[in-house]
């Protein structure tokens, strides 16, 4: 929805050896060039249906953590890194994750907050995680 987020996170996916799957959208193209100041090639998915792309996924035997402010979830500080192929599900920037995509969550993890906003820009939550999967911090 806002600016430059899609291409913030493709330049943190490639930071840390990370790919980045975006839906086939009129508008994403653009998105992701906004945010990318990166000159070399970077590796983007393209997921048709994004439910049904998740849901493969899981088959395959892919880890599916959601990244979201939930009861349930786990802490940022806990989260170990992946160990096996991972795949971490953003939020859209104003209703979260949809309903269908939490069914296909193995974990869900939080980035604790003590301020007085409701939530953190949908791209540094994201690249705060990516990090700490790949290990590298
Ligand atoms: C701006 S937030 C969405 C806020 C939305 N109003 C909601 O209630 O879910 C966009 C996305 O950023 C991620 N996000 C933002 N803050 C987060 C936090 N503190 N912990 C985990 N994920 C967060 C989530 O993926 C979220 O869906």
């Amino acid at each position: 929805m806002h600016g430059s987020n899609l291409g913030t996170l493709l330049r943190t996916c490639d930071a840390v050896g990370a790919c980045l799957a975006v839906p086939r959208l009129p508008w994403v193209p653009e998105a992701l060039a906004r945010g990318n100041t990166l000159r070399h090639r970077t590796c983007v998915h393209h997921t048709g249906d994004p439910i049904r792309w998740l849901a493969k996924q899981r088959a395959d035997g892919v880890r599916v953590i959601g990244v979201e402010l939930a009861d349930e979830a786990i802490r940022l500080a806990d989260l170990p890194a992946a160990r096996v192929p991972t795949v971490a599900v953003l939020g859209h920037e104003r209703t979260g994750i949809p309903p269908e995509a939490l069914d296909l969550l193995d974990a869900v993890v939080e980035i604790p907050m003590v301020g007085h906003g409701m939530s953190l820009n949908v791209a540094v939550a994201g690249s705060l995680v990516l990090y700490k999967l790949a290990g590298l911090l």
